[in-house]
């Protein structure tokens, strides 16, 4: 064998044998580089005589293409694999289990909330939504409240300054004026939930100044106070989970409704402990009654054709009475300690199918 076919042996199997692309750099450098043992055999040809270039010349240009050939295909398969190696590596198994350990959880709020539009969205409700800031009309005046009702008084309303006409936007104390604003674009029948944020200066135990209600309104031109006591009945029990919870629907009043009526569920106050469906002790859960025909007039729905039913009731009392958690400030502190206690799965959403809770 010629030296030249030595040489060739020895760096192709040298390529061959690089395990990695820096090995494979190295064997490149040897070979070609300024003093690889390929660049110093083509410095020598200079020295040749013609005849014996004529013969060297072209067996050195072949080793050299030979090896470069050889390096560039090498470099490819390395590559190649480093891919392949990657994309084993970076496998995700879609069908693997969520981890044991996850950290967030769903609020209590959050997941009364979800628990609740699931039971209405049942019997056909829709959810509405109105703003945080409303004006007296929608928050009072339409509600059958006129300026000077002495019901205003009750709701420590949160003002905010006055304006150049002298009238003044507020915080919306209720979730009501979205019943007046559903009516005012919408034609019966309505059949609407509207739950959201609102707003009262009182703070203790069992009051923050920002709280969550959630208000239903049924309107068209048939539904009595018997749907209103089926419907609420049904929402009790399945938003409870007991089927022959004892509930109690007493005569109270609200301008909004006639007759109005509050809703008293059965419960035990044994030991300091709240314990729903359970006891001969009633706990007040929500305000409900028939839509006054003044509201109906002020949002241009005719009470001589149309009637129906409404009913407001506080969220974050919903949630303290069903998971028993006692103070109602605790809600809004984001106490990373209390959210882990009282909070829920994020990936267990509430279905009347797969059970609320
Ligand atoms: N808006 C009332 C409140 O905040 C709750 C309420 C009572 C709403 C009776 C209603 C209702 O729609 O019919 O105290």
């Amino acid at each position: 064998m010629s030296d030249v076919e030595k040489l060739k042996k020895d760096l192709i199997s040298a390529v061959e044998a690089a395990r990695d692309e820096a090995a494979l750099e190295a064997v490149r450098i040897a070979a070609l580089g300024r003093k690889g043992k390929i660049t110093e055999q083509l410095k020598g040809l200079g020295a040749m005589s013609a005849e014996e270039r004529k013969v060297a010349g072209p067996a050195l240009n072949g080793l050299k293409q030979a090896v470069g050939a050889a390096i560039e295909a090498r470099k490819a398969a390395l590559e190649d694999a480093a891919l392949d190696a990657r994309l084993a590596g970076e496998t995700v198994d879609v069908t693997l289990p969520v981890r044991p350990r996850h950290e967030g959880t769903i609020h209590p709020v959050s997941q009364v909330l979800d628990e609740t539009i699931a039971i209405f969205a049942d019997m056909g409700f829709h959810v509405a939504e109105g703003p945080h800031i409303e004006d007296d009309f929608h928050n009072f005046t339409a509600l059958n409240m006129p300026p000077e009702h002495p019901a205003r008084q009750e709701h420590d309303t949160f003002y905010f300054n006055e304006k150049p006409d002298g009238s003044r936007m507020l915080l919306r104390t209720h979730t009501s004026p979205v019943q007046i604003r559903t009516m005012m674009d919408q034609r019966p029948p309505i059949r609407i939930i509207a739950p959201g944020r609102t707003f009262r200066c009182d703070s203790d135990q069992t009051h923050t100044p920002m709280f969550h209600q959630i208000e239903g309104l049924v309107i068209d031109e048939t539904t009595h106070l018997g749907h209103l006591k089926w419907c609420l009945e049904e929402f009790c029990k399945a938003f409870f989970e007991i089927d022959n919870l004892k509930m109690r629907f007493r005569a109270s009043h609200f301008p909004f409704t006639e007759p109005s009526m509050e809703v008293d569920i059965g419960c035990s106050f044994e030991g300091g402990a709240i314990k729903i469906g359970a006891g001969d002790d009633w706990l007040e859960i929500l305000g409900s009654g028939m839509v006054h025909p003044n509201v109906l007039a002020h949002c241009n729905v005719d009470p001589d054709r149309y009637q129906g039913f409404a009913f407001g009731m506080g969220l974050d009392r919903l949630a303290m009475l069903k998971y028993g958690i006692p103070d109602l400030r605790a809600f809004f502190e984001a106490d990373l300690r209390w959210l882990r206690h009282y909070g829920f799965r994020a990936l267990q959403v509430p279905t009347l199918g797969g059970g609320l809770t």
